[in-house]
C-alpha cells in the first residue's frame, strides 16, 4: 500500500477528504487532550488529528505526550478550526515505541525556546524541530537542484577520489589517511616514517579538493562536476568554516575565465531561485526566523533586506565584477582603512583579502554580489593561468552578502612548461603529480572551473549564521562528536 506524507495530504486534501486514510507521524504538542499535532518530516505543517478521548483506551490516551510515536487510521474532515484546510478524525491510534518522557525535559525535544548552542549540543535529535527540519529539507533542495544545473547544461557527475596521495591546493592542511599502529610505526634506516609499509604503500590524505582529478576527466568528458565530501585541517574557529565540508566542482574544457565568472553567476542564480520556487514553506518560516532574529539585534547591525527579499535581489541583480586591481584601490580609499576599523589593514597591492574586506565590498561598497577576478599570483594556488602582466593570475572569487568568499575557482594553467615553473616556485612537486602534469601533454587545452562550498551556500538561503547548523553533524576543531 502507497503510504501519502503528511505533505501529500496537505497539499492533495481535495483527494482525500471523507476517506479513511493512515499516517504516522511524531507528536509535536497535544492541546486539551483532544488535539494532536503530528510532523513526519515531510513538511513543516503538521496536521491536526482529533481524537475523541470516550472512543479510546485511556492508556493509548496516556501515551500520548510530546514526540511520541504514531500510527493513525481516521476520516479526513473539512477543518473547524483556522490554520489548517482539514484534519483526521482518529479511528484508531497505535503507539509504534517507546517514549521515555521522564527523560525528555533534558532534550531539546522539550517544546520551549532552545539556544542554538543547546541544540548543537544533541544534534541527534535537533531533526525533529521546525528550524532544522526546515533547514535540512532546503538543503536537499540546492544538493538537487545542483545536479538538476549540471544536467541541463550537458555536465557529467564524476565521482573524484576522497583518499588520496595529492594536496590539490598546496596548502597543506589535510588530515593523513593511515592504517599504521600510531604506537608503533614503522621507520626507514634514516630514521623517517616509511610509508612505502603503509596502506597504499605511499603517504596518503584525506581530499582537500577534487579538483586535479576532475581536470583529468573534464579532458575527455569535456564538461563535469565533483560533489563530494572534502577535509580540511585548518585551524579556523569561524562561523564560515568547517573541518569536513561538502564541495561542488565544475570543471569545463575550452572555458576561460569570463566563461567561468557567467557559469558561477548563472548556477548559483538556477540554485537560489530552485529554492524560492520549491521550497515555500520552508522559505516563509526561515524568513520569518530571520526577522525576529534581526530584531534581537541594535539597529546598526540588522540587514536591510529581509530573507526572501535577499534572495530574490541576487537572481536579479548582474553580480559586479571588480579585478583585485581596482578592489584594493576601493579598499586603500575607504573611510574604513583610513580610519584603522579593519582588523587587518589594507597597506598595498598584494595584500590577501580577509572576510571583513570581502563583506565591505559585497555590503557597503557595491551592495551587491562581487566578483573578484586577477589576482596576484603569489596569493593564489600554483595551478591557476598566469596572466599576460606576469603578476596576476585569472583566478575568480564570488563575494556573498553576510558569506563573504562562497566560490573559488580560476581558469587553469594549461601550458606544461609555464605551470612546471608556476610548480618549483610555490615547492609543489611535479614527479608527485606526474599524472596532472600528463593532461597537459596531450592535446593540452584551456578549461576553467570552480568550487562552492554547499554548506556556505546553504548559510545563505536559510539566513543562518553558523556554518555547524547548515550540515547535520558539523566537524570542526575539537569536536567530531556523533
Ligand atoms: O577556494 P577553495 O579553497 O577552492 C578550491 O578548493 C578549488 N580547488 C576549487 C576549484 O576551483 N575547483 O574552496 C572553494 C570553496 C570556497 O569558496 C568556500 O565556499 C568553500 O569551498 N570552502 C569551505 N567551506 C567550509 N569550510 C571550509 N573550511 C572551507 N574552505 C573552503
Ligand atoms: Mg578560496
Amino acid at each position: 500500500m502507497h503510504k501519502q506524507t503528511i505533505k501529500e495530504v496537505l497539499e492533495k486534501y481535495k483527494e482525500f477528504l471523507h476517506r479513511d486514510i493512515t499516517v504516522y507521524g511524531w507528536v509535536r504538542a497535544f492541546r486539551s487532550n483532544r488535539f494532536i499535532a503530528l510532523n513526519d518530516g515531510s513538511t513543516i505543517n503538521n496536521l491536526q488529528i482529533v481524537v475523541d478521548f470516550q472512543n479510546f483506551d485511556e492508556n493509548i490516551i496516556r501515551n500520548i505526550t510530546t514526540a511520541s510515536s504514531l500510527k493513525i487510521v481516521g476520516e479526513v474532515v473539512e477543518s473547524q478550526g483556522a490554520g489548517q484546510n482539514i484534519e483526521i478524525i482518529a479511528k484508531k491510534i497505535k503507539v509504534l515505541g517507546d517514549n521515555f518522557t521522564e527523560d525528555l525535559h533534558s532534550t531539546i525535544l522539550q517544546p520551549k525556546k532552545h539556544s542554538l548552542e543547546k541544540l548543537r549540543e544533541q544534534a541527534h535529535l535537533r531533526f525533529r524541530t521546525n528550524l532544522f527540519g526546515a533547514i535540512f529539507r532546503v538543503r536537499h533542495a540546492v544538493s538537487f537542484a545542483i545536479h538538476s544545473f549540471f544536467n541541463e547544461r550537458a555536465f557529467f557527475y564524476m565521482n573524484t577520489p576522497i583518499i588520496t596521495g595529492a594536496d590539490a591546493e598546496g596548502a597543506g592542511e589535510m588530515f593523513g589517511v593511515t592504517s599504521f599502529d600510531l604506537e608503533n610505526i614503522p621507520r626507514t634506516e634514516d630514521a623517517r616514517i616509511d610509508y612505502a609499509q603503509d596502506f597504499f604503500g605511499r603517504k596518503t590524505n584525506l581530499t582537500v579538493s577534487g579538483q586535479l582529478e576532475g581536470e583529468a576527466a573534464a579532458m575527455g568528458l569535456g564538461r563535469v562536476y565533483t560533489f563530494g565530501p572534502t577535509f580540511r585541517a585548518e585551524n579556523s574557529n569561524t562561523t564560515r568554516h568547517l573541518a569536513e565540508f561538502w564541495m561542488v566542482e565544475p570543471e569545463v574544457a575550452f572555458n576561460n575565465l569570463e566563461d567561468n565568472i557567467d557559469l558561477a553567476e548563472d548556477f548559483l542564480k538556477y540554485v537560489i531561485q530552485y529554492v524560492l520556487d520549491k521550497c515555500k514553506d520552508d522559505v516563509a518560516f526561515l524568513d520569518k526566523r530571520f526577522a525576529e532574529e534581526q530584531k534581537q539585534k541594535p539597529e546598526r547591525d540588522r540587514a536591510k533586506e529581509g530573507l526572501i527579499e535577499k534572495l530574490e535581489n541576487v537572481v536579479k541583480k548582474r553580480f559586479m565584477r571588480v579585478s583585485y586591481t581596482e578592489a584594493i584601490e576601493i579598499l586603500l580609499n575607504s573611510k574604513e582603512n583610513k580610519k584603522g576599523k579593519f582588523a587587518y589593514p589594507i597597506e598595498n597591492w598584494g595584500a590577501d583579502l580577509q572576510s571583513e574586506h570581502e563583506r565591505y565590498l559585497v555590503e557597503k561598497h557595491f551592495e551587491a554580489p562581487v566578483v573578484l577576478f586577477n589576482y596576484p599570483a603569489e596569493i593564489k594556488a600554483f595551478y591557476m593561468r598566469m596572466n599576460e602582466d606576469h603578476k596576476t593570475v585569472a583566478a575568480m572569487d564570488v563575494l556573498f552578502p553576510g558569506i563573504g568568499e562562497i566560490i573559488g575557482g580560476s581558469q587553469r594553467e594549461e601550458r606544461l612548461e609555464v605551470l612546471k615553473n608556476k610548480m618549483q616556485m610555490m615547492h609543489v612537486d611535479p614527479e608527485e603529480l606526474w599524472w596532472y602534469m600528463d593532461t597537459r601533454k596531450f592535446g593540452s587545452v584551456p578549461h576553467a572551473g570552480f568550487g562552492l562550498g554547499l554548506e556556505r551556500l546553504v548559510l545563505f538561503v536559510t539566513g543562518m549564521t553558523n556554518i555547524r547548523d547548515v550540515i547535520p553533524f558539523p566537524r570542526t576543531p575539537k569536536n567530531a562528536e556523533f
